[in-house]
């Protein structure tokens, strides 16, 4: 009698242990199940990206290098996607910029499901009259959020320190940095690579912007906008941040806020160089 109640005991014992044993290691199984699902999901992702995206938003989803389904180099129309204010962080600059209250993933998946209504972003999601089902859009949405990775997140990209004032930019000299006179031919092909051309139009074609105003008038106008602001100054700015004056006609309409122009091209310009904005403000402005 003794004797079983001690075997039964044990047995009772081991069971529990391996029991123990078995429900700690579950949540490392299904954490590598998690992963490899994510993998899978990213995978397919990429592909639906380079199928469907990156004619607007580039091959490397930074909207600098485009190409047509004839493999012509074109301007990229769409925003960068591997971009440090829209993946890094749990609340990316652009959540806030847009005032949006949900998770970055949220962000991505509507956008990409809905579209942006008045632009060339489409709406995706089938319910919203697109091509992709509902995992499509999840998976192409966990391809852009992918991008934000500990390295790339690790340091937030530095901008070359503006001046407020434009006169002080346009004469500024530093260790790093020695302004030039700008180049208003080069000025013009900056504004075609930085894609300006694809919201404001062509400089010399009224009506040809598609969604920010017109910008062949901003000399006159650019200094009518804001009072006791230049025209250089006004552009300067409005560069700089798109969001401090919200100008009052646009393509479509009225001129909505937030401003539906990047608001990053401080940083743009500082990675490339600061020279490129005394080259655009010569190209719109004249010298
Ligand atoms: C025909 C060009 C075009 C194509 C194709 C396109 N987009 Fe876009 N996309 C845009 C434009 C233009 C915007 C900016 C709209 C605006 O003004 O807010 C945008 C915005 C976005 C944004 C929001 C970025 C931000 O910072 O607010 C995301 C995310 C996005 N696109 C993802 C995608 C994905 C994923 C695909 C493919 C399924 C795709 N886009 C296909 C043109 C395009
Ligand atoms: C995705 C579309 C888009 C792109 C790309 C874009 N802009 Fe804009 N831009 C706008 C919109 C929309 C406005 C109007 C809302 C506002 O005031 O921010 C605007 C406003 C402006 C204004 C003020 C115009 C006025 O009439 O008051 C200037 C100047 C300007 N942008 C210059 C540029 C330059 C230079 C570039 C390229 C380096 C550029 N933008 C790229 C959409 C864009």
């Amino acid at each position: 009698m003794q004797v079983k109640v001690v075997i039964g005991t044990i047995a009772f014992m081991l069971t529990m242990i391996i029991l123990g044993y078995a429900a700690l290691r579950e949540p490392e199984r299904l954490g590598h199940f998690t992963a490899a699902r994510e993998g899978r999901s990213v995978e397919t992702g990429a592909k639906l990206y380079f199928d469907n995206c990156a004619t607007c938003h580039g091959v490397e989803a930074k909207a600098q290098e485009c190409y047509d389904s004839a493999g012509n180099s074109i301007t990229c129309q769409g925003l960068p996607l591997n971009n440090y204010f829209l993946v890094c962080g749990d609340t990316p600059a652009r959540l806030e910029q847009t005032r949006f209250e949900g998770t970055k993933q949220q962000f991505i998946e509507r956008t990409v499901a809905a579209g942006r209504s008045g632009t060339a972003m489409i709406a995706w999601s089938e319910r919203y009259g697109g091509p992709m089902r509902d995992d499509q859009v999840k998976n192409v949405a966990a391809f852009v959020l992918n991008f934000a990775n500990e390295e790339f997140c690790a340091q937030e990209p530095i901008s070359f320190d503006w001046p407020e004032s434009v006169d002080d930019f346009l004469i500024l000299e530093t260790d790093d940095f020695v302004a030039a006179p700008g180049d208003p031919e080069n000025g013009a092909a900056l504004y075609a690579s930085y894609a300006c051309n694809s919201c404001h139009g062509t400089i010399d074609e009224p009506g040809s912007n598609q969604i920010g105003p017109w910008l062949g008038d901003i000399e006159e106008v650019g200094a009518t906008r804001v009072e006791g602001q230049t025209a250089h100054q006004y552009v300067y700015t409005s560069i700089l941040n798109p969001n401090a004056f919200i100008a009052p006609d646009c393509a479509q309409g009225p001129c909505v806020s937030p401003s539906a122009m990047r608001s990053d091209y401080a940083f743009a310009f500082s990675a490339n160089s600061p020279q490129d904005m005394a080259d655009i403000l010569a190209y719109l402005l004249g010298e």
